[in-house]
């Protein structure tokens, strides 16, 4: 009798954490992905990439193995078939909005309309988002799409950098261009599109779903969903074909505070890259400025040290820099790239080589 009642006891217990777990798992798992159900093993991973560039009509250089920016992303929306998702730090296509628009502009606005034609063909478009009053989101949230709204200050009092589509999660575009016409006319742009790779771009998907998760949030979870973790990372790279080359990958991601179990920071494959590096590291970056807050400054040593530590310790490493130069750039700038330079004086082993383009408009590169 003693023993049954203990027996009902504990399974009443097993019952009450099985309930507890389900919960705090249903809890975290808002958004059951439906369709995320492609196997890994099962993935495509004989991928298909162009490499995409923006490069403004004043620097005259012409296209050499890129596509321009526009074109990439013209193609790549022509090949949606079920979902875009799109995670830019600002829309600002619709150059009309501004005062002087070089003939270029319009790429801008041809991409907004494309968007907004994305229903008429039956395909979802999803946009995360940390912008409250965006004109071109209530155009586009009028025209069927989802947006989803994130409230930075709250969660990391940062600010949304990423920019990134997933389409079809089947294909996806990275680079340093936003939803921007400067990003399609005047400014150095540089970005990434693969096609037909459903392993890797899974693994976007999931950061995707990790932002859309926060929408309305005030804070971020402390478990986050199993369906959020990373497939791939620094030490479990994705075994891909990029035009039947082979190739490992890996998407990283930041802040710390995003970057669910298994998630490699950006910080730690920035890290890894460099230290892998065996006779070259070149950089393309919008500014090459290791501090935080400039109004209380602080010195931000993480990347700048590690290129400190390959240029000390590697034997015959060349590091070079592609950095853009335009009004708003500090000055302090020329004191960080000389103080690295001299690093290198009468060194055999090392060199640094810096380049700064000169733009009108913001430079960013990836
Ligand atoms: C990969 O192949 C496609 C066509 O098959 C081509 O358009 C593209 O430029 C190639 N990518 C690179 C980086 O060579
Ligand atoms: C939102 O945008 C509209 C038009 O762009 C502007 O008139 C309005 O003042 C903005 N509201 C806020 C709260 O910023
Ligand atoms: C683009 O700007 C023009 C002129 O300001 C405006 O008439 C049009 O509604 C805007 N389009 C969108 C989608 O915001
Ligand atoms: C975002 O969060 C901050 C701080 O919690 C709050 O003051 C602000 O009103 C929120 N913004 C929106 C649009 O909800
Ligand atoms: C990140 O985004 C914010 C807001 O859009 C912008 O002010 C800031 O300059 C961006 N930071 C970088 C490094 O691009
Ligand atoms: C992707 O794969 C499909 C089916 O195998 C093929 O028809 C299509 O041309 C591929 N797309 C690209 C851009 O390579
Ligand atoms: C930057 O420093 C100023 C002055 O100390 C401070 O008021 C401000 O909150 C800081 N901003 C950030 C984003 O840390």
């Amino acid at each position: 009798m003693k023993s049954q009642h203990k027996c009902i006891v504990i399974f009443a217990l097993v019952c009450c954490c099985a309930v507890l777990i389900a919960l705090i798992f249903s809890a975290v798992d808002v958004w059951g992905d439906d369709e995320d159900n492609i196997d890994e093993a099962k993935c495509r991973r004989s991928c298909r990439v162009v490499l995409v560039e923006n490069i403004p009509e004043d620097l005259s250089i012409l296209y050499k193995d890129t596509v321009s920016l526009a074109t990439g992303l013209r193609e790549l929306l022509d090949q949606a078939h079920r979902s875009v998702e799109i995670v830019s730090p600002w829309w600002a296509l619709n150059s009309t909005e501004y005062e002087s628009k070089p003939p270029q502009a319009k790429q801008g606005q041809i991409l907004l309309h494309q968007l907004m034609r994305l229903q008429s063909r039956s395909v979802s478009l999803r946009v995360v988002s940390e912008l409250t009053n965006s004109s071109e989101l209530k155009a586009l949230s009028q025209n069927g799409a989802e947006v989803h709204y994130l409230n930075m200050t709250a969660l990391t009092k940062g600010h949304i950098n990423s920019s990134f589509w997933v389409v079809d999660r089947k294909h996806m575009y990275i680079g340093s261009a936003g939803m921007d016409w400067r990003s399609l006319s005047t400014m150095k742009e540089f970005g990434i599109i693969i096609y037909n790779c459903t392993c890797l771009v899974m693994d976007l998907h999931r950061i995707f779903n990790l932002y859309r998760q926060l929408q309305y949030k005030d804070f971020l979870p402390s478990i986050w969903s199993k369906k959020l973790k990373a497939l791939y990372n620094r030490d479990k790279n994705l075994q891909l074909h990029l035009n039947d080359t082979e190739a490992k990958a890996y998407i990283s991601s930041s802040p710390d505070v995003f970057c669910p179990k298994k998630r490699t920071k950006d910080l730690e494959a920035i890290n890894r890259v460099i230290q892998e590096a065996k006779t070259f590291i070149y950089i393309s970056i919008s500014n090459y400025l290791p501090m935080l807050n400039r109004s209380q400054p602080k010195y931000w040593s993480r990347i700048d040290s590690m290129l400190r530590e390959a240029l000390i310790l590697k034997t015959n490493i060349k590091v070079r820099l592609l950095i853009s130069c335009w009004e708003q750039t500090d000055p302090l700038t020329q004191n960080f790239l000389w103080s690295l330079k001299t690093l290198c004086i009468e060194s055999v082993s090392c060199s640094v080589e810096v380049e700064q383009l000169k733009e009108r408009g913001r430079g960013n590169a990836a």
